[in-house]
């Protein structure tokens, strides 16, 4: 049988505190010469594309802000467009949220990358998990869970309608959406930018099968792997999709080092970097919906229980704890078993699953999960930028190519090839003539 051959990408998040910014050794998130290095690191390493996450409004919590969070975040379609200028084949894909923004102009946008990048662009598609964001827009609110994906759904039907017509006369009226005019960009090179999705609830998933070419989502365990990817490809159906049209590719960090000690060992420092004193007490505030600022966060969980009646302390925080009661239950238990102070604990039960050991064990894992059907690649999110996406592709990539399961060169020029994706789908034709002039 032949083997799945691996996608890859390069993620630059910063949104979060897992890029760690604190460390003497991490580039700058601002200036333009550390997106520059990555890009083009990720280029020798023949990974499909790179991949910017969006923070549109600093996170905060009870008016304090994550202090590991990036400040002064670049806009993303700006710094794609630059780096379309420094690249020649690797793939350009943008974190742009449905919510906030409006389809004619992010349409005439996302089609203005895919002409300068000649087909490189992709846009991935998120609903922003942040209610405070609002805040930064003239509209103020924040739509309801539910609106959010419907909205999302018609303003990515709207922009294909908008790159398929090319130049042309549209009059679009929907329950979201009521627009006409003159569109003006000629047809993007790929017919449509590649469209990821980020989202993970059943109507996230529902959206995805319905409409991406891939989904961004969370790295778990094996199994837990095996039963997204299941449940996602099983929904294709519905929409006349084949499994190969719904790339699936969770995000991991990569912990390497000469011997599995020593990479064990640069994991706990880097976890220590991620959750810092202040970061500890935050992620503990978000279960527990007290203001705990008074707390030490290396001395013992606080002895009060959390707060289920008042209203939630969080704000645009990006994971929901279900059941706060529960899992404060299960996290004291968890530091009373092992002497963990808050900050321990912490360090214990939040961040993402990471492949932590030698190139060649972290190889093997890459490969395990893709042959095995829990996913079709990765998006890889080095902890220290722009340097941890150089380790990766010096250290990493290699073993992947001589196991025959990642490219040692581009065959194609755009994204949708480099992803084996089939070309776009022209859905509409414009009733009106072309304009021409
Ligand atoms: C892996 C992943 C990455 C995400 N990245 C972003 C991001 O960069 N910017 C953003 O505003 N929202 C991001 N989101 C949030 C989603 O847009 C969405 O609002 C949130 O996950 C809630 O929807 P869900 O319940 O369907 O997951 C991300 C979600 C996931 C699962």
């Amino acid at each position: 049988m032949t083997r799945k051959q691996i996608i890859l990408g390069a993620h630059f998040p910063g949104v979060n505190n897992m890029t760690v910014w604190s460390d003497p050794r991490a580039g700058s998130q601002i200036e333009f010469e550390a997106f520059r290095r990555f890009a083009q690191a990720a280029e020798r390493g023949k990974l499909d594309f790179l991949f910017l996450a969006e923070g549109l409004r600093l996170r905060e919590q009870r008016g304090r802000l994550h202090d590991l969070d990036v400040v002064g975040r670049p806009n993303t379609l700006v710094i794609l467009a630059a780096l379309a200028a420094v690249t020649s084949r690797i793939g350009l894909a943008g974190t742009l949220n449905a919510t906030y923004n409006e389809p004619y102009n992010l349409a005439r946008q996302l089609a203005t990358l895919d002409h300068v990048s000649a087909g490189r662009s992709a846009w991935n598609v998120v609903t922003s998990p942040g209610a405070f964001t609002g805040e930064n827009f003239r509209r103020g609110g924040y739509l309801p869970f539910e609106q959010r994906y419907e909205r999302a759904r018609e303003f990515v039907t709207l922009a294909r309608q908008l790159w398929d017509g090319g130049r042309h006369d549209f009059d679009y009226q929907g329950p979201q959406f009521d627009v006409r005019g003159r569109y003006d960009v000629p047809a993007p090179p790929q017919g449509h930018p590649v469209i990821f999705q980020a989202g993970d609830s059943s109507a996230g998933r529902e959206f995805a099968a319905g409409t991406a070419d891939a989904i961004f989502t969370r790295h778990g365990a094996l199994a837990e792997g095996q039963a997204f990817y299941a449940d996602v490809k099983g929904r294709l159906l519905r929409y006349g999709r084949a499994p190969g049209e719904l790339k699936i590719l969770p995000g991991v960090g990569v912990v390497l080092g000469d011997t599995a000690e020593e990479a064990a060992a640069r994991y706990a420092e880097v976890r220590r970097q991620q959750v810092s004193p202040q970061t500890a007490i935050v992620l503990l505030e978000q279960v527990w919906n007290r203001d705990l600022s008074g707390y030490d966060p290396d001395g013992p969980l606080p002895d009060i229980e959390p707060d289920l009646e008042g209203s939630i302390v969080a704000r645009g925080r990006t994971r929901q704890h279900d059941d706060n009661a529960a899992t404060a239950g299960r996290w004291r238990e968890l530091a009373e078993r092992d002497g963990l102070s808050i900050r321990e604990l912490i360090i214990r039960v939040t961040g993402r699953q990471q492949f932590v050991g030698t190139p060649a064990h972290v190889a093997d894992e890459i490969d395990r999960y893709v042959q095995g059907d829990a996913c079709d690649g990765f998006i890889i999110a080095p902890h220290l930028l722009p340097a941890g996406i150089e380790e990766f592709v010096s250290r990493v990539v290699p073993l992947l190519q001589e196991k025959g399961v990642f490219r040692r060169e581009y065959r194609g020029q755009t994204l949708r090839e480099h992803l084996g994706l089939p070309p776009a789908q022209r859905h509409f034709q414009p009733q009106a003539e072309a304009v021409t002039h």
